[in-house]
């Protein structure tokens, strides 16, 4: 049997000043309809079981953290239309069918490293954890974790998947895109959870996954998810053991059903060549079948001297690069890619180290607007999905 593990006890919750209004909250979000409908959820399932096969490839990319503002149609437009094209070319290139998967219509909740962040003038406000809790503003007032943001959050996933459905059903080949998020934000997921003909699923959207800071095997996040029959994420950043791994991918998946639980790994692109053989080996042995996908942005972030972060696009390359090889050596499917992107002309990544005396960095306002992580811009994109579809292709 497993521990029941208490809701007041998950890693990463805000804390609301107001704990009855977070309970009216609660019982508004469960009193309205679910967002995705189990039907929906089984079919992305069946679709990545095929992936885990070898028969089709996932491209799951979107923002770090969306904004409410962008909730809007314009912004979602434009979002789809990059990820269309996105699975359009990798499609193209790799001759295998794709699965797209927004990180969009719920990606509204950031775990933090600190709970707090001090200002370069002394002063500390808490951390900003995304729409769906607080605002980025640096100023107590918008810092300060609002439930009612759970409403509009809903409001704004509905808005989007509206979207979402509308363009799925215009696209020519009729590929459909999936929503998924974090699940982060116990107080929103646990209310938008709904019976389903098999248990329990979450209505918050396809597929949830569960992050880098919350994957304890043993923690809240893991063990709710474990309950739900939607397909799931769990983020595989450099804490993780072999013996954590396979424990991680029974807990998730006690039944072993292929395409179910997704491996969504991010060692950076040096500690991947000592810790994915190791997690290959001890899966293959004694786990239980899991959908390996690439995330090679986030164990690649550093910061510049200014504070600002981001990525090296030679860097992202080379972890996609070393994943295809590494599971591929393992007789393992590299099954695709989960990436930050943006069709906004922005420079958050950048092509070289330019952070010296002599070359100020060329990370710079205002063509920084990510509220959280840099992300790839168009061309870095489609660069990286065509990297990924030869690697693959020549397999
Ligand atoms: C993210 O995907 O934005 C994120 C925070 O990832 P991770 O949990 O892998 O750090
Ligand atoms: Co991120």
């Amino acid at each position: 049997m497993t521990r029941p593990v208490a809701e007041r006890e998950a890693l990463q919750q805000p804390e609301w000043p107001d704990p009855a209004a977070v309970a009216g909250v609660r019982e508004t979000l469960a009193g309205r309809s679910g967002l995705v409908s189990e039907a929906e959820c089984a079919v992305l399932t069946g679709q990545l079981d095929r992936a885990a096969r070898g028969e089709a490839v996932v491209l799951q990319a979107g923002d770090c953290a969306e904004r409410f503002t962008e909730a809007a149609p314009e912004p979602i437009a434009a979002r789809l239309a990059q990820l269309t094209g996105l699975a359009a070319r990798l499609r193209r290139d790799s001759g295998l069918p794709v699965v797209p998967i927004g990180r969009i219509a719920g990606q509204y909740a950031k775990p933090r490293s600190s709970a707090w962040e001090r200002l370069p003038d002394g002063t500390v406000l808490p951390a900003y954890r995304g729409d769906l809790v607080n605002r980025p503003e640096a100023d107590p007032v918008s810092r300060t974790p609002d439930p009612h943001r759970m409403l509009t959050g809903y409001d704004c996933a509905a808005f989007v998947l509206r979207q979402l459905r509308r363009r799925s059903g215009t696209d020519p080949a009729g590929v459909p895109v999936f929503a998924s998020h974090e699940a982060l934000l116990c107080d929103y997921e646990t209310a938008l959870e709904r019976p389903g003909t098999s248990g329990r699923y979450a209505s918050s959207g396809h597929l949830v996954w569960i992050g880098d800071r919350t994957r304890a095997s043993d923690g809240w996040h893991v063990r709710w998810a474990a309950e739900l029959s939607n397909p799931v994420g769990v983020k595989i950043g450099p804490s993780i053991t072999a013996a954590e791994a396979v424990r991680l991918s029974r807990v998730l998946n006690p039944q072993g059903r292929p395409g179910k639980v997704s491996f969504i790994v991010r060692l950076g692109s040096q500690r991947i060549r000592r810790i994915l053989p190791e997690l290959a080996l001890a899966i293959r042995r004694h786990g239980a079948p899991v959908l390996w996908l690439c995330d090679p942005m986030h164990g690649n972030t550093y910061r510049l001297r200014s504070g600002t972060k981001t990525r090296l696009v030679e860097a992202i390359h080379d972890e996609a690069t070393a994943f295809v090889r590494i599971l591929a050596a393992h007789r393992l499917h590299p099954a695709g890619l989960h990436l930050e992107v943006t069709p906004e002309d922005v420079t958050e990544c950048i092509a070289a180290p330019v952070d010296t005396p002599v070359s100020p960095a060329r990370v710079a306002q205002p063509r920084y607007t990510s509220a959280c992580d840099p992300r790839l811009n168009r061309e870095q994109a489609d660069e990286l999905v065509a990297h990924f579809a030869g690697l693959t292709r020549r397999r």
